[in-house]
Protein backbone atom coordinates (compact mmCIF):
# COMPACT_ATOMS: atom_id res chain seq x y z
CA UNK A 1 0.00 0.00 0.00
CA UNK A 2 1.28 3.73 -0.64
CA UNK A 3 0.65 5.11 2.04
CA UNK A 4 1.04 8.89 0.56
CA UNK A 5 -2.67 7.82 -1.09
CA UNK A 6 -3.78 7.49 2.39
CA UNK A 7 -6.80 10.65 3.44
CA UNK A 8 -5.37 13.33 6.14
CA UNK A 9 -5.28 12.21 9.10
CA UNK A 10 -6.29 15.23 10.47
CA UNK A 11 -8.23 18.98 9.69
CA UNK A 12 -5.37 20.75 10.80
CA UNK A 13 -7.07 24.20 9.47
CA UNK A 14 -10.18 22.98 11.48
CA UNK A 15 -7.91 22.55 15.00
CA UNK A 16 -6.08 25.85 14.30
CA UNK A 17 -9.10 28.23 15.77
CA UNK A 18 -9.80 26.49 19.00
CA UNK A 19 -6.45 25.34 19.76
CA UNK A 20 -5.13 28.86 19.63
CA UNK A 21 -7.06 30.01 22.37
CA UNK A 22 -7.33 26.49 24.26
CA UNK A 23 -3.76 25.34 24.58
CA UNK A 24 -2.44 28.73 26.40
CA UNK A 25 0.69 28.41 25.01
CA UNK A 26 1.06 30.59 21.66
CA UNK A 27 3.42 33.14 22.12
CA UNK A 28 4.83 31.74 24.94
CA UNK A 29 8.30 31.11 26.26
CA UNK A 30 9.06 27.88 27.38
CA UNK A 31 11.55 28.28 30.56
CA UNK A 32 10.61 26.39 33.54
CA UNK A 33 7.67 23.07 33.76
CA UNK A 34 6.24 25.20 36.60
CA UNK A 35 4.43 26.72 33.38
CA UNK A 36 2.61 23.26 32.92
CA UNK A 37 -0.70 22.29 34.75
CA UNK A 38 -2.06 19.06 34.53
CA UNK A 39 -4.58 20.26 31.32
CA UNK A 40 -1.90 22.12 29.31
CA UNK A 41 0.52 18.62 30.01
CA UNK A 42 -2.50 16.48 28.45
CA UNK A 43 -3.00 18.69 25.79
CA UNK A 44 0.84 18.75 25.15
CA UNK A 45 0.59 14.65 25.25
CA UNK A 46 -2.62 14.34 23.13
CA UNK A 47 -0.75 16.44 20.16
CA UNK A 48 2.17 14.11 20.78
CA UNK A 49 0.02 11.13 20.30
CA UNK A 50 -1.21 12.94 17.01
CA UNK A 51 2.07 13.86 15.71
CA UNK A 52 3.33 10.10 16.02
CA UNK A 53 0.14 8.50 14.34
CA UNK A 54 0.86 11.17 11.70
CA UNK A 55 4.72 10.45 11.60
CA UNK A 56 4.03 7.10 11.21
CA UNK A 57 1.91 7.03 8.45
CA UNK A 58 2.80 9.99 6.15
CA UNK A 59 6.31 11.14 7.68
CA UNK A 60 5.45 14.86 7.77
CA UNK A 61 2.83 17.61 6.98
CA UNK A 62 3.31 21.33 5.96
CA UNK A 63 1.62 22.66 9.57
CA UNK A 64 4.50 25.07 10.05
CA UNK A 65 5.30 25.62 6.61
CA UNK A 66 7.20 28.71 6.36
CA UNK A 67 7.79 28.99 9.74
CA UNK A 68 12.10 28.93 10.96
CA UNK A 69 13.38 27.54 14.61
CA UNK A 70 16.84 28.74 15.23
CA UNK A 71 18.95 26.10 17.23
CA UNK A 72 21.25 27.68 19.06
CA UNK A 73 23.62 25.80 21.33
CA UNK A 74 26.66 26.73 23.36
CA UNK A 75 26.66 23.62 24.84
CA UNK A 76 27.38 19.50 23.54
CA UNK A 77 24.06 17.93 22.27
CA UNK A 78 22.61 15.14 20.01
CA UNK A 79 19.20 14.56 20.73
CA UNK A 80 17.76 17.89 22.24
CA UNK A 81 18.96 19.37 18.89
CA UNK A 82 18.06 16.52 16.63
CA UNK A 83 14.72 15.80 17.44
CA UNK A 84 14.16 19.68 17.37
CA UNK A 85 15.58 20.10 13.79
CA UNK A 86 13.17 16.59 13.34
CA UNK A 87 10.46 18.22 14.73
CA UNK A 88 10.30 21.12 12.91
CA UNK A 89 11.33 19.23 9.16
CA UNK A 90 8.67 17.21 9.53
CA UNK A 91 6.10 20.10 10.20
CA UNK A 92 7.32 21.31 6.87
CA UNK A 93 9.03 24.37 8.56
CA UNK A 94 12.73 25.60 8.64
CA UNK A 95 15.89 25.67 11.10
CA UNK A 96 18.74 27.67 11.13
CA UNK A 97 20.92 24.94 13.13
CA UNK A 98 24.16 26.32 15.00
CA UNK A 99 24.52 23.64 16.96
CA UNK A 100 28.04 22.41 15.66
CA UNK A 101 29.54 24.11 18.79
CA UNK A 102 28.64 28.43 19.26
CA UNK A 103 32.81 28.68 18.02
CA UNK A 104 31.62 29.08 14.49
CA UNK A 105 29.49 32.38 14.92
CA UNK A 106 29.71 35.39 15.86
CA UNK A 107 29.43 34.05 19.69
CA UNK A 108 33.14 32.90 19.21
CA UNK A 109 34.08 36.61 18.09
CA UNK A 110 32.64 38.08 21.84
CA UNK A 111 29.19 38.28 20.82
CA UNK A 112 26.20 38.75 23.88
CA UNK A 113 23.76 36.41 24.17
CA UNK A 114 21.50 39.34 23.97
CA UNK A 115 22.75 40.26 20.86
CA UNK A 116 22.81 37.13 19.00
CA UNK A 117 19.04 36.24 20.36
CA UNK A 118 17.84 39.62 18.54
CA UNK A 119 19.79 38.75 15.81
CA UNK A 120 18.30 35.06 15.11
CA UNK A 121 14.88 36.84 15.60
CA UNK A 122 15.05 38.70 12.50
CA UNK A 123 15.60 35.49 11.01
CA UNK A 124 13.34 32.99 12.98
CA UNK A 125 9.90 32.60 14.18
CA UNK A 126 11.19 30.35 17.73
CA UNK A 127 14.69 30.27 18.95
CA UNK A 128 15.33 26.80 20.99
CA UNK A 129 18.18 27.93 23.53
CA UNK A 130 20.87 25.60 25.64
CA UNK A 131 23.16 27.20 27.26
CA UNK A 132 25.48 26.41 30.31
CA UNK A 133 24.76 28.94 32.51
CA UNK A 134 21.51 28.65 35.14
CA UNK A 135 19.27 31.51 34.40
CA UNK A 136 19.97 31.73 30.43
CA UNK A 137 17.43 31.00 28.86
CA UNK A 138 15.47 33.53 30.61
CA UNK A 139 17.74 35.87 29.98
CA UNK A 140 17.60 35.13 25.86
CA UNK A 141 13.58 35.67 26.53
CA UNK A 142 13.74 38.91 28.06
CA UNK A 143 15.82 40.03 25.22
CA UNK A 144 13.61 38.32 22.40
CA UNK A 145 10.71 38.98 20.60
CA UNK A 146 9.37 35.46 19.56
CA UNK A 147 9.32 32.22 21.78
CA UNK A 148 12.59 30.93 23.65
CA UNK A 149 12.03 27.32 24.04
CA UNK A 150 14.94 26.25 26.93
CA UNK A 151 16.68 23.50 25.81
CA UNK A 152 18.77 23.00 29.10
CA UNK A 153 20.91 26.13 31.38
CA UNK A 154 23.35 24.41 33.25
CA UNK A 155 22.21 22.73 36.05
CA UNK A 156 18.88 24.51 36.31
CA UNK A 157 16.01 22.92 34.68
CA UNK A 158 15.31 21.16 31.02
CA UNK A 159 11.72 21.45 30.62
CA UNK A 160 11.40 19.43 27.00
CA UNK A 161 13.22 16.70 28.13
CA UNK A 162 10.58 16.46 31.35
CA UNK A 163 7.63 16.50 29.26
CA UNK A 164 9.04 13.65 27.13
CA UNK A 165 10.52 11.97 30.19
CA UNK A 166 6.45 12.21 31.91
CA UNK A 167 5.29 11.40 28.30
CA UNK A 168 7.14 7.60 28.41
CA UNK A 169 6.28 7.27 31.70
CA UNK A 170 2.68 7.47 31.04
CA UNK A 171 2.88 5.76 27.10
CA UNK A 172 4.57 2.67 28.67
CA UNK A 173 2.75 2.01 31.96
CA UNK A 174 -0.39 3.46 30.85
CA UNK A 175 -0.31 6.22 34.47
CA UNK A 176 1.22 8.09 36.06
CA UNK A 177 -0.37 8.35 39.31
CA UNK A 178 0.07 5.46 41.88
CA UNK A 179 3.46 4.82 40.16
CA UNK A 180 7.28 4.43 42.63
CA UNK A 181 9.51 6.44 40.57
CA UNK A 182 13.46 6.12 41.44
CA UNK A 183 15.84 8.18 40.17
CA UNK A 184 19.54 7.28 40.33
CA UNK A 185 22.87 9.08 39.48
CA UNK A 186 23.48 12.85 39.40
CA UNK A 187 20.52 14.76 41.23
CA UNK A 188 22.62 17.44 41.85
CA UNK A 189 23.51 18.81 38.89
CA UNK A 190 21.27 16.63 36.49
CA UNK A 191 18.45 19.37 35.06
CA UNK A 192 16.43 16.39 33.83
CA UNK A 193 15.97 14.96 37.37
CA UNK A 194 15.25 18.86 38.02
CA UNK A 195 12.17 18.96 35.55
CA UNK A 196 11.03 15.71 35.51
CA UNK A 197 10.88 15.96 39.68
CA UNK A 198 9.15 19.34 40.04
CA UNK A 199 6.47 17.67 37.08
CA UNK A 200 5.64 14.64 39.43
CA UNK A 201 4.83 16.54 42.29
CA UNK A 202 1.51 17.21 40.26
CA UNK A 203 0.83 13.41 40.51
CA UNK A 204 0.15 10.96 43.46
CA UNK A 205 3.65 9.21 42.85
CA UNK A 206 6.46 7.68 45.63
CA UNK A 207 10.08 9.46 44.99
CA UNK A 208 12.57 7.45 45.36
CA UNK A 209 16.62 9.15 45.17
CA UNK A 210 19.47 7.29 45.00
CA UNK A 211 22.71 8.73 44.84
CA UNK A 212 25.97 9.65 46.38
CA UNK A 213 25.96 12.30 49.14
CA UNK A 214 27.93 14.98 47.14
CA UNK A 215 25.78 14.37 44.63
CA UNK A 216 22.51 14.24 46.39
CA UNK A 217 18.91 16.24 45.25
CA UNK A 218 19.18 20.20 45.95
CA UNK A 219 18.15 21.29 49.14
CA UNK A 220 15.33 23.40 47.67
CA UNK A 221 13.81 20.79 45.33
CA UNK A 222 13.56 18.63 47.86
CA UNK A 223 11.82 21.25 50.10
CA UNK A 224 9.74 21.17 47.33
CA UNK A 225 8.90 17.44 47.13
CA UNK A 226 8.46 17.78 51.04
CA UNK A 227 5.95 20.53 50.61
CA UNK A 228 3.67 18.77 47.81
CA UNK A 229 3.17 16.21 50.93
CA UNK A 230 5.08 13.48 48.16
CA UNK A 231 6.04 10.04 50.20
CA UNK A 232 9.91 9.90 49.41
CA UNK A 233 13.32 8.87 50.40
CA UNK A 234 16.51 9.08 50.04
CA UNK A 235 19.29 6.39 49.44
CA UNK A 236 22.90 5.47 48.44
CA UNK A 237 22.17 2.29 47.34
CA UNK A 238 20.27 0.96 44.04
CA UNK A 239 19.53 -2.24 45.12
CA UNK A 240 17.28 -0.37 47.77
CA UNK A 241 14.59 0.52 45.59
CA UNK A 242 15.24 -2.01 42.44
CA UNK A 243 12.70 -4.20 43.76
CA UNK A 244 9.68 -2.30 44.19
CA UNK A 245 10.27 0.44 41.62
CA UNK A 246 8.14 0.95 38.45
CA UNK A 247 10.39 3.60 36.62
CA UNK A 248 14.02 3.44 36.80
CA UNK A 249 15.15 7.22 35.85
CA UNK A 250 19.07 6.64 35.98
CA UNK A 251 21.59 9.42 34.94
CA UNK A 252 25.06 10.50 33.80
CA UNK A 253 27.43 11.81 36.57
CA UNK A 254 27.60 15.57 34.75
CA UNK A 255 31.55 15.64 34.46
CA UNK A 256 31.37 19.14 32.89
CA UNK A 257 29.23 20.91 36.32
CA UNK A 258 32.29 19.95 38.35
CA UNK A 259 35.06 22.21 39.56
CA UNK A 260 37.10 19.79 41.19
CA UNK A 261 37.73 16.82 38.86
CA UNK A 262 39.00 14.23 41.51
CA UNK A 263 35.29 14.28 43.01
CA UNK A 264 33.88 13.46 39.85
CA UNK A 265 36.76 10.72 39.81
CA UNK A 266 35.94 9.58 42.84
CA UNK A 267 31.77 9.22 42.39
CA UNK A 268 31.74 8.53 38.25
CA UNK A 269 31.70 4.81 38.57
CA UNK A 270 29.46 4.86 41.00
CA UNK A 271 26.31 3.19 39.45
CA UNK A 272 25.97 0.39 36.90
CA UNK A 273 22.20 -1.18 36.04
CA UNK A 274 23.47 -4.61 35.08
CA UNK A 275 21.30 -7.60 33.89
CA UNK A 276 21.56 -9.53 37.53
CA UNK A 277 20.24 -5.82 39.03
CA UNK A 278 17.27 -6.26 36.74
CA UNK A 279 16.38 -9.78 38.05
CA UNK A 280 15.50 -8.02 41.11
CA UNK A 281 13.07 -5.49 39.21
CA UNK A 282 9.51 -6.15 38.91
CA UNK A 283 8.31 -7.24 35.21
CA UNK A 284 6.85 -4.64 34.40
CA UNK A 285 9.43 -1.98 35.40
CA UNK A 286 10.91 0.44 32.90
CA UNK A 287 14.46 1.85 32.90
CA UNK A 288 14.86 5.49 30.91
CA UNK A 289 17.73 7.30 30.80
CA UNK A 290 17.64 10.99 29.27
CA UNK A 291 21.42 9.59 27.64
CA UNK A 292 24.00 9.95 26.86
CA UNK A 293 24.96 7.62 29.18
CA UNK A 294 28.58 6.76 30.58
CA UNK A 295 28.70 3.59 31.76
CA UNK A 296 25.67 3.94 34.18
CA UNK A 297 23.45 0.87 32.23
CA UNK A 298 25.23 -2.12 30.96
CA UNK A 299 25.04 -2.81 27.25
CA UNK A 300 23.15 -6.09 28.07
CA UNK A 301 20.65 -4.17 29.52
CA UNK A 302 19.20 -3.04 26.59
CA UNK A 303 18.08 -6.18 25.57
CA UNK A 304 16.07 -5.94 27.76
CA UNK A 305 11.96 -5.38 27.06
CA UNK A 306 12.06 -3.04 30.29
CA UNK A 307 14.72 -0.80 28.89
CA UNK A 308 12.73 1.99 27.10
CA UNK A 309 15.38 4.73 26.58
CA UNK A 310 15.37 4.36 23.29
CA UNK A 311 11.93 4.21 22.26
CA UNK A 312 12.21 8.08 24.61
CA UNK A 313 14.59 9.22 22.23
CA UNK A 314 11.58 8.84 19.69
CA UNK A 315 9.21 10.38 21.89
CA UNK A 316 11.07 13.49 22.48
CA UNK A 317 10.80 14.10 18.40
CA UNK A 318 7.05 13.49 19.29
CA UNK A 319 6.87 16.33 22.20
CA UNK A 320 8.65 18.61 20.58
CA UNK A 321 6.58 18.81 17.30
CA UNK A 322 3.48 19.54 19.61
CA UNK A 323 5.41 22.15 21.47
CA UNK A 324 5.95 23.70 18.40
CA UNK A 325 3.57 23.24 16.66
CA UNK A 326 1.35 24.67 20.20
CA UNK A 327 4.06 27.64 20.47
CA UNK A 328 3.51 28.82 16.84
CA UNK A 329 -0.29 28.92 17.15
CA UNK A 330 -0.97 25.92 14.70
CA UNK A 331 -1.46 22.78 17.18
C1 LIG B 1 20.70 15.59 29.13
C2 LIG B 1 21.10 17.04 29.28
O1 LIG B 1 21.65 17.65 28.35
O2 LIG B 1 20.80 17.58 30.34
N1 LIG B 1 20.76 15.13 27.81
C3 LIG B 1 19.66 15.32 27.00
O3 LIG B 1 19.23 16.41 26.75
N2 LIG B 1 19.04 14.21 26.56
C4 LIG B 1 21.38 14.69 30.08
C5 LIG B 1 22.87 14.66 30.13
O4 LIG B 1 23.57 15.36 29.40
O5 LIG B 1 23.38 13.89 30.93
Amino acid sequence: MNVKQLPPLFNFEAMEKTAVFSNGLTGQDILSVSQFDKDKLDYIFARAREMREMVERVGGTDLLKGHVLACLFYEPSTRTSSSFIAAMERLGGGVIPITQGVKFSSVSKGETLADTVRTLEQYADVIVLRHPEMGAAKLAADYASVPVINAGDGPGEHPTQALLDLFTIREELGRIDGLKIAMVGDLRYGRTVHSLTKLLLQYNVSLRFVSPEILRLPLNIMNQVIDAGINVRETHDVADVIENADVLYVTRVQKERFSDLSQYEEVKDHYEITPELMQKAKKKMIVMHPLPRVGEIHYSVDHDPRAAYFRQVRNGMFIRMALLAAVLGKA
